[in-house]
């Protein structure tokens, strides 16, 4: 190798060098960059789950505002609502989410049921005496009130289900529609065993509670009739002590 040719090896090699530097250098820069894109990303989802967080509160906080507001109204009751919204979790969650999914609109169906009640004149409401026929028919129609009402707004459409349907019984007797069967959504067909439970083992004015052995036994001789026998066997899994363990935490 003559002199020459040494001195430009030698060059080539610095040169090379100096751009694997230079190269090196870009792609650690590179680096930092993605990083801080990276620590971006994970900052602004943080914080968009901290917002969706507080969304999903202040829905339940309205959605329990209201349910409140219904239930003032009628004090006998105390928190009824929120005692069949959770004994209606309960009997949901035996159902496979490619049936029913437990969302937040699920409870906030249950806790609303009643929300058409407050289209309910106060006379008729809390008449001690049975309702004649006109009555029964203005009072029948709080279902679909509650489903007027809840249609409007947008992340209480699913519960808008529950509203209408709650009172439809699985042989078709049961009203504003009378539809039977399958045809009644099935959040509502669980609602309505949550409810009747509810309703059997508080007090009433004109009663005291059943026992939920009783309760039991009525829900058992109405399956079928009033209510759907797979939600029925659903409940029939549940033990007593999860039911009693939610009456005793919400009264
Ligand atoms: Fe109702």
């Amino acid at each position: 190798m003559t002199v020459q040719s040494e001195v430009g090896l030698t060059h080539e090699v610095a040169r090379l060098r100096a751009e694997l530097r230079h190269r090196e250098r870009e792609a650690a820069d590179k680096e930092l960059q993605l990083q801080r894109y990276a620590a971006d990303l994970r900052e602004v989802f943080k914080q968009e789950r901290a917002r969706a967080q507080e969304l999903k509160r202040s829905y339940m906080a309205t959605v329990r505002a209201l349910s409140n507001a219904v239930e003032a109204r009628d004090a006998y009751t105390g928190k009824h609502a929120e005692r069949v919204a959770a004994y209606g979790l309960e009997i949901a969650r035996k159902f496979p989410p490619s049936e029913l999914v437990l969302t937040p609109e699920l409870e906030f169906g249950f806790l609303l049921h009643d929300v058409g009640k407050v289209a309910i004149p106060d006379a008729i409401l809390y008449k001690p005496g049975p309702l004649d026929s006109a009555e029964r028919a203005l009072m029948s129609r709080h279902p679909v009130i509650g489903s007027e009402i809840v249609h409007g707004i947008e992340f209480l459409a699913e519960a808008a289900d529950v509203v209408r349907f709650h009172h439809e019984r699985w042989d078709g007797a049961g009203y504003p529609d009378g539809l039977a069967g399958e045809d009644i959504p099935l959040a509502a067909r669980v609602f309505a065993v949550a409810d009747v439970l509810d309703a059997l083992t508080t007090e009433r004015p004109y009663r005291p509670a059943t026992s939920l052995r009783y309760a039991r036994g009525m829900i058992n001789a109405e399956s079928g009739q009033h209510f759907d026998p797979r939600v029925v066997e659903a409940f029939n899994t549940i033990e007593d002590q999860t039911f009693a363990r939610i009456a005793a935490e919400i009264r």
